[in-house]
Parts: C-alpha cells; structure tokens; sequence
C-alpha cells in the first residue's frame, strides 16, 4: 500500500491494531472512533510514532499496554478534534447576554455566578463567554464571577492559556469587540487577549469521564460539540451529571448538531440547542 504522504507500509495502521487503539481511547475519553476513520487516526498517530523510534503500529500498541498511563496524554492529544471558533453559534451567546442581565437585575446582583466551558479547546469559546461576561456586568457585579475552562487535551489548553490568536480567527468578533478585548496586531499578525477577560477564566485539565472536582453548582455549562464523539450511553450519563451540577433553571449549551432527545428529561428547551434544568 502506498500513502499519499510517503511511508506506506511501515506505518500502516491494520485493523487489529486500529480496534485496539479505538478500545483504549473510548474506555479513557469516552471518544468512539467508527471504522471510516482508520485512515484520520493512522495520519494523526504517524508522528508519535516516529517520536518514538517506532515505525509499526503494533509495536505501539504493545507500549500502550505496557504503560497506558504514561502513552494516555499523547494518544489523547493527537487524536481529539479541537475544531472552534470565537462566538461560534452566536445566537447562544445572545442567550448568555440575556441570561446575565437577568441575573444581574435580581436583588441582590447576581451574586456567585459560575459558567463552565467543559471540552474548551484552545480557549475562543471561553474567552467569548468571558468577553460577553465583561460587556454585560459591571465590575461590581461580576466581583464573584468565574468561568471554568476544561479540556482533556493539554496540548490545546497551553495555547488557550496564552490567549493569543490570529488575525485572521478573531474575525468573528462582534463589532467593537476587538478594538475592546484585543491588543495591537504584532508583526506575526497575532492579538492577544485583555487581561480583564483573562482573568475571569481558570483553564484546568479535566477528563469528563473521571470524577469532577468541582464544589458548588454552576448557573451556566457550555458542553459544545464534545459529547458528539460519545455513544448514547456515556452521552446520557454526562448529561445527567450536568443536570446534576446546574443549579435549577441554569442553563446547558450543546453544539449545533446535538440534542438532548432520548438523552435526559431533565431540561426544558431554552433555544436552539439550549437547555434550561428544571427544577
Ligand atoms: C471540537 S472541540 C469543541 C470546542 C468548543 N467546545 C466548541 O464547540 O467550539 C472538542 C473538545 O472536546 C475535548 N474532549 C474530548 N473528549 C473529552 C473528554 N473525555 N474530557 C474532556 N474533554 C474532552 C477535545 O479535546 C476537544 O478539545
């Protein structure tokens, strides 16, 4: 067999080998990974490999064996999909906007408020979440504000946390918020982030599989495209453990392609792939 991309045999990627690379990753993350995408995780594994001297997935995955623990991180970190975008599903962030002013016009303030960004990716869902958390609440009100920020990945929460971007990827910006949460474009065409939005965000590792360490409820869970590389089952228990964490009435945003039919009963639809918990 010859690849596009060179080196053909000595890293082909047989199907024992490959049901035992998809068996690993879905007992640890939860990733379910079907047939078709034999050919994505050969090409995604290939340099790993090559780190290690190996050219031969079984001898991988015989290593993987040996130490599961030490290989988890970079099988991880080469396999998830991290694909995001600032303000992607802006009509969510419109919700957000919305929720917040309710919550700050309760007596009171809004009090503790707690938004956490679960499968945060190199950090634009956040930081767009902590931008609208700064244009809607006024210093005082958001003096006990905090948004989580999660992944299993650590590889995409080191960029997050240094909150530098493209150009060209904080294009999608809502108007006026780049000249207001974005410094000056450096010579490589790169913005970093404000530090009043910054600090609103703590980035942490966090498998979803694993026990949470989190005390308190959240008002609000961004859980965006995430669970749609789970099955069914681990979809519904992730929900429930949501529903288990929000505070009733606080709100659960999924990704555009996802629902929570035949997943949990215990939300009431908010808006378009927005949920609220019932009490
Ligand atoms: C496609 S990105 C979604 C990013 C963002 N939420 C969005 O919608 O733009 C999915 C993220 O989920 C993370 N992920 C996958 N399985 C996970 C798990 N078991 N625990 C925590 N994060 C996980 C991946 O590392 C990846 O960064």
């Amino acid at each position: 067999m010859t690849h596009p991309h060179g080196n053909d045999e000595l890293f082909a990627l047989r199907s024992k080998e490959f049901k035992f690379l998809s068996a690993f990753l879905s007992s640890h993350t939860g990733i379910v990974l079907p047939d078709n995408k034999r050919e994505m995780v050969r090409g995604r594994m290939v340099k790993r490999l090559r780190a290690l001297g190996l050219d031969d997935f079984k001898d991988y995955c015989a290593l993987l064996e040996a130490d599961p623990e030490s290989e988890l991180e970079h099988v991880v970190n080469a396999i998830t999909t991290n694909i995001t975008q600032f303000f992607r599903e802006p009509h969510h962030f419109t919700l957000l906007t919305g929720e917040l002013k309710r919550l700050a016009a309760r007596p009171g303030g809004p009090g503790r408020l707690r938004i956490w960004s679960a499968g945060c990716s190199t950090g634009e869902e956040p930081y767009s979440i902590a931008m609208t958390l700064v244009d809607t609440l006024s210093p005082a009100q958001r003096r006990d504000a905090l948004v989580l920020a999660t992944d299993i990945d650590t590889s995409v929460l080191d960029r997050a946390a240094r909150g530098r971007y493209s150009a060209q990827s904080t294009q999608r910006l809502p108007p006026g918020y780049r000249r207001r949460f974005l410094g000056v474009e450096d010579e490589e065409g790169y913005l970093e982030i404000a530090e009043e939005v910054r600090e609103c965000i703590r980035f942490r590792r966090l498998n979803l599989l694993e026990p949470w360490p989190m005390k308190g409820l959240f008002d609000v869970i961004f859980c965006r495209n995430v669970a749609i590389y789970f099955d069914k089952k681990t979809q519904r228990a992730l929900v429930d453990r949501y529903a288990n964490c929000l505070r009733p009435g606080g709100l659960l945003f999924l990704g555009h392609a996802e629902s929570l039919i035949g997943v949990s009963e215990r939300f009431d639809v908010a808006g378009k792939t927005a949920y609220r918990r019932l009490p």
